[in-house]
């Protein structure tokens, strides 16, 4: 899609309202010569569950390696709490309460369950108990001592986003947390989610599987060649699946 036809939103974002915990402006990225991410524009409020939905390849993995500094290249903005963290390194980042928990999910094998664990150093006050995170996931209470790997893709799931969670992040960023997994699973990512937005925290989610996505969400973002192209409130979604369906080539 060219320039001049590229499908653009019918709703203006209001970046930086005071209400916003997070937003992103106009981020461009790029990997060596390659532009990926086109200004990439959305907002997040705090406590909200977000989506970015999009075909393979449309840059929501970017999108997400760009706000934690990931990307060697990247222009636009990307404010969180006040503060503009565009030039911030990675370290900076995660301090200031953002975690982001990567579509390959980066459980170590040769390290225990308890180890990937307490891998991630506490990088803020007010992460949760240890207790309080077995609860949300009883399913890898217990299994401290297996290796990370022994645990099934799901299980792995579940401790890439338990391992977040002590660190005092309150900004989560996950990608694709249900690619590949069983869907009971599936169901109870989808719970623990939920938990965690009544616990305030504030989700950025990244999904290819929209019916998983409106079970949880707030609002969705769509994009499209690096671009976000339209958004919808999760009641919108509904009256335009076509539409969306059509976006995602489903
Ligand atoms: N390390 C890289 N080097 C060069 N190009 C890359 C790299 N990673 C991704 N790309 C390209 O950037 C574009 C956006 O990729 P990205 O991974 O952000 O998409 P995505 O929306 O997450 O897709 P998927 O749904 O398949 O995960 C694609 O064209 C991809 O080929
Ligand atoms: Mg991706």
């Amino acid at each position: 899609m060219t320039e001049g036809t590229a499908l653009r939103r019918t709703t203006p974002v209001a970046v930086n309202s005071s209400s916003d915990q997070f937003s992103v402006g106009g981020l461009e990225a790029w990997y060596g010569e390659s532009h990926v991410l086109h200004g990439v524009d959305f907002e997040v409020k705090r406590g909200e569950v977000v989506t970015l939905l999009g075909r393979n390849g449309a840059g929501k993995t970017t999108t997400l390696k760009s706000i934690m500094g990931l990307i060697g290249r990247r222009r636009g903005s990307v404010r969180f709490e006040g503060s503009e963290l565009i030039a911030a390194k990675p370290d900076k980042i995660a301090r200031m309460g953002i975690a982001y928990c990567p579509e390959e999910r980066g459980i170590f094998s040769s390290l225990t369950v308890d180890e990937n664990f307490l891998l991630p150093p506490i990088v803020r006050k007010g992460g949760m108990s240890v207790d309080d995170i077995y609860e949300l996931f009883p399913n890898i209470k217990g299994r401290g001592a297996s290796q990370g790997t022994k645990l099934s893709g799901g299980e792995q799931q579940m401790l890439a986003i338990a391992r977040i969670l002590r660190t005092g992040a309150n900004f989560l960023m996950l990608d694709e947390p249900t690619e590949g997994i069983a869907p009971v699973i599936i169901q109870q990512i989808g719970r623990t989610i939920q938990r965690l937005k009544e616990k305030n925290f504030t989700i950025l989610l990244v999904e290819q599987n929209f019916r998983f996505a409106a079970g949880i969400a707030d609002r969705h973002y769509v994009m499209d060649q690096g671009r976000v192209i339209d958004e919808f409130s999760n009641d919108e979604l509904h009256k335009n699946m076509a539409k969306v369906k059509a976006y995602l080539g489903v």
